[in-house]
């Protein structure tokens, strides 16, 4: 057998520390299918006096990110420095010293990557972000490779695990928003600035990766529309139950007509799709595909282990083809880079779906009368309509309202119009909502 591959890690935090688990703990698999063995030679920490419970003493530790980026000895190097300013620097300067990059770095991808491959793909290096996407479950290499011979129509994935955890609980105990998001901090789900997570930044970046791999598009992580989970209040979560729906969020791309729909919001959801019973910290990614029809892939989408899993097949896949001629390899973006088309990216309001409206109406004869006026005359056809109890001690009705498929731009005109009526006191509460058919 060859020696092995010399790896360097940028970053020996909890994902670095469970790459190297991965990697000594599964190291004669590992060489069995890689043909040769890969091990972690150097590794850039920020604290060198703390123990790092899976350091070697073959292994070099160090402060300095360039002692690793620039040592010849290092072929491949891991980066799991976050961000996207010191991550992109060290990068391109492994990919200027011939090395083969292996990152976790959603945000460096959905906001460098059509830089990154360039400059990868003009000195024949690899780039591989496997555990960028849904953690642990190898989203990338089923959409990149596994679906190679499908026209793929769309995506819907649950892609940020703090999201679907603070959803999931706020829906079985009822629970607050805010405490939700404290406990999934305490447990370690949360990004650092958790912002990324509950106000869909984090999807978004995952979501631009999935884009770009589905249908051959560069990534254009400034086009996607984006909303958290931060407004959804726990009545909204309640009617949809009564509706037989249960929210989500979701990071949604689908190819149409008119151009490329590229979404991250709350949605309601039928609850007998296997989607809408993800729960937790889950991450779930639905394909539909014009060959295989659909297809689901659930996982651990954070956590030491799981993340170090994608980031060793990652290692795996490049020592198997260091050899290869870089024109044969599986191209970053799953079409020859030569291949991507510019497709248009549709605005919010160009795309088109089914949305659940709420609002609060004065219990007097004519009032939904009005509302149902709007809606028509916007051409939005109304699928199922539920009036609730009056609010005890007020004069008001919450209305619940359930459209067929419409054109955005309509109903947020029909919204402008339904909120400036006396009858209706507040704002209109609106929830996308989709059915996930085929
Ligand atoms: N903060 C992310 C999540 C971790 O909650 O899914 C993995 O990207």
């Amino acid at each position: 057998m060859l020696n092995p591959v010399k790896v360097g890690i940028l970053g020996l935090g909890t994902v670095g520390g469970g790459t190297v688990h991965v990697l000594q703990r599964n190291a004669e698999e590992i060489a069995r299918r890689a043909g040769r063995g890969i091990v972690v030679t150097h590794a850039c920490a920020k604290e060198l006096n703390k123990t790092h419970p899976y350091s070697t003493d073959k292994m070099m530790l160090t402060a300095q990110l360039t002692d690793v980026v620039n040592n010849p000895e290092v072929e491949i190097i891991v980066e799991l420095l976050g961000g996207t300013t010191i991550a992109r620097d060290m990068t391109l300067q492994a990919i200027a010293n011939g090395k083969h990059v292996v990152t976790a770095n959603k945000a460096l991808i959905a906001k460098h990557g059509n830089e990154i491959f360039a400059a990868a793909q003009e000195k024949g290096v690899m780039v591989a972000f496997e555990a960028a996407v849904g953690g642990g479950i190898p989203i990338i290499k089923a959409v990149r490779e596994g679906l190679a011979g499908n026209k793929i129509e769309w995506i819907a994935g649950i892609i940020n695990g703090t999201s679907n955890f603070i959803l999931t609980e706020m829906r079985d105990k009822g629970s607050d928003f805010a405490d939700v998001l404290a406990q999934a901090q305490r447990l370690g789900y949360a990004e650092k600035y958790p912002t990324f997570d509950i106000e869909g930044v984090d999807a978004a970046h995952k979501l631009t990766i999935l884009a770009s791999l589905a249908f051959g598009i560069p990534l254009q992580f400034d086009k996607v529309y984006m909303e958290g989970i931060t407004k959804i209040s726990p009545i909204d979560v309640q009617y949809a139950d009564e509706l037989g729906y249960i929210i989500k969020h979701l990071g949604i791309t689908k190819r149409t007509d008119n151009g490329i729909e590229l979404r991250v919001h709350p949605t309601l959801v039928p609850n007998k799709r296997l989607l809408a019973n993800v729960d937790g910290v889950m991450n779930a990614v639905l394909v539909q595909a014009d060959a295989l029809g659909q297809s689901l892939y659930y996982g651990a989408g954070a956590g030491a282990l799981p993340t170090g899993s994608a980031i060793v097949a990652d290692l795996v896949d490049i020592t198997r083809t260091l050899t290869t001629d870089p024109g044969n390899r599986v191209p970053h973006l799953a079409f020859q880079a030569n291949a991507l088309v510019d497709l248009p990216i549709l605005s919010i309001e160009e795309t088109e779906t089914l949305y659940y409206l709420r609002m609060s109406a004065l219990d007097k004869l004519g009032v939904l009368a009005h509302v149902t006026n709007i809606l028509s005359e916007n051409g939005i056809s109304i699928e199922a309509i539920i009036q609730k109890e009056p609010v005890s001690g007020t004069d008001h009705v919450s209305v619940v309202m359930l459209t067929h498929c419409v054109k955005e731009k309509r109903v947020n005109k029909a919204i402008q119009a339904i909120e400036k009526l006396d009858g209706i006191t507040g704002q209109v509460i609106r929830i996308r909502v989709e059915m996930l058919e085929g």
